[in-house]
């Protein structure tokens, strides 16, 4: 990984033309998670070339599975398991890990892991993980910074209600529950598209499933499961992203390999601002930003179906240069307006309070020195720089480069002026 890399982008150039839209890396994450619980070979198509992934297929090779990539293709044998550690490094640089515990502890019936401190965009705490485990029958014990997870009697299902629907916990519990002696109920489960993709995957691994995309999920136990292929669904926080930095160039852009129907939660806020979408059956999205765009009324991160958190950054960026005054809210994580103090350099007008954030259009903004401190608010950055006049230089591209595969790229192809220079 190149931690010197910048991208330096000449913002005022229109977006116009294609971009096929990568795979999900929320998805592909708990689907390589899901090959820990197959005794043979899993195939999985659509996965991004991203540095998370990477360090998932990292994670799959220190616990003994065999994991190589053709292309987007990522095949991991789990024939054999010699190891039930997730190791520290890892842990520490992917928060994400976290979601090999439950797959871990279904094969292996153990588990070690570093507790996953703070993060970037809040505390991220994982108790609603661990008392779903607790109540299916993990004696879990804390020390030294470490979490033993050990399932003395085999993990049993049980009636989980969470208090808050997490995706994590969700996935987490998914991944235990199918190998589970009896039945598993999540109540408030979360309804995110990845965990109906995860739910897909297991089912065709020979899970039985029901409910995934729903707030009740039932996981029928079974005894083994067997390797199967699937394709990980697109990433539409991805596609999010390209469509907000279409529309802040006024530009015109058609998003190939996408799934409209999962991005229900944004488009219509597009829509208000005086973004014209159209949307094909064959996972087409057409996007036209000629119009003078305004503020939306007050837009609140909340659990799909709602506005997703991970998108808020990127259409903050989208509103600085729109009529009028835009508010946020953030109610899923604490700390995820980091990015607004480096949108405030290129010449925005945004206030910062708690987790409310009030952005006044401003008629343009001006390249600067920037610094990405995380991933989405990392590719607002981008989407800011586009349209800011003269030049803007980026540093911590290697939080871009967690979710977008080569974002640099994708953005030249439709016309942006945009390059990156690594330090080697
Ligand atoms: C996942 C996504 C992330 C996305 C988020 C919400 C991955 C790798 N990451 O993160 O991109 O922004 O869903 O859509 O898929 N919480 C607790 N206790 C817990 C678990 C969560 O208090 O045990 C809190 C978190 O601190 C946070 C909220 O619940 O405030 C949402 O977290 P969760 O839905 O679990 O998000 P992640 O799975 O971490």
């Amino acid at each position: 990984m190149d931690n010197q890399a910048r991208l330096i982008i000449n913002g005022g150039k229109r977006l116009e033309g294609e971009i096929a839209v990568q795979g999900s890396k929320n998805s592909a994450l708990p689907i390589l998670s899901a090959a820990v619980l197959v005794h043979g070979e899993s195939i999985f198509h659509n996965c991004p070339k991203l540095s998370d992934i990477d360090a998932a297929c990292r994670i799959l090779t220190r616990l003994g599975c065999k994991c190589r990539r053709s292309g987007d293709t990522v095949t991991v044998d789990a024939s054999h398991i010699s190891e039930n550690e997730i190791p520290e490094n890892l842990m520490r640089r992917m928060r994400g890990s976290v979601i090999f515990l439950g797959s871990i502890l279904g094969r292996t019936g153990r588990c070690r892991l570093s507790f996953p401190g703070g993060c970037e965009i809040g505390s991220r705490p994982i108790d609603l993980h661990l008392s779903a485990l607790k109540q299916m029958g993990a004696v879990i014990t804390e020390e030294h910074g470490y979490l033993d997870c050990q399932t003395p009697s085999g993990l049993r299902g049980a009636k989980i209600t969470l208090s808050f629907s997490s995706v994590g916990a969700t996935e987490n519990i998914l991944l235990a529950a199918v190998l589970a002696k009896g039945v598993t109920e999540i109540h408030n489960a979360a309804r995110e598209p990845e965990i109906v993709d995860l739910a897909d995957c297991l089912n065709k691994f020979g899970a039985k499933i029901s409910g995934a995309g729903e707030s009740t999920i039932r996981i029928e136990g079974v005894t083994e499961l067997s390797g199967a292929e699937h394709t990980v669904i697109p990433d539409r926080i991805v596609a999010g992203t390209y469509m907000c930095a279409a529309a802040i160039t006024r530009g015109e852009l058609i998003l190939t390999h996408c799934d409209p129907s999962q991005m229900n939660g944004f488009i219509p806020v597009l829509e208000q601002m005086g973004v014209r979408t159209y949307t094909y059956g064959d996972g087409k999205i057409y996007l036209n930003s000629r119009k003078k765009l305004t503020a939306p009324s007050t837009v609140r991160t909340m659990p799909y179906p709602g506005f997703p958190t991970d998108v808020q950054a990127p259409f903050t960026a989208l509103c600085t240069t729109a009529e009028g005054t835009s508010v946020f809210v953030e109610t899923i994580f604490e700390n995820r307006f980091r990015h607004i103090s480096e949108l405030v350099r290129l010449g925005a007008s945004v206030k910062v309070e708690g987790r409310v954030c009030v952005i006044e259009g401003v008629k343009k903004l001006s390249g600067a020195k920037l610094c990405a401190s995380e991933l989405r608010g990392g590719a607002a950055l981008v989407v800011a720089a586009l349209a800011a006049e003269g030049t803007t230089e980026i540093s911590g591209v290697n939080f871009i480069e967690r979710g977008y595969e080569s974002i640099e790229n994708a953005l030249r192809s439709v016309g942006a002026d945009i390059k990156k220079i690594s330090s080697v």
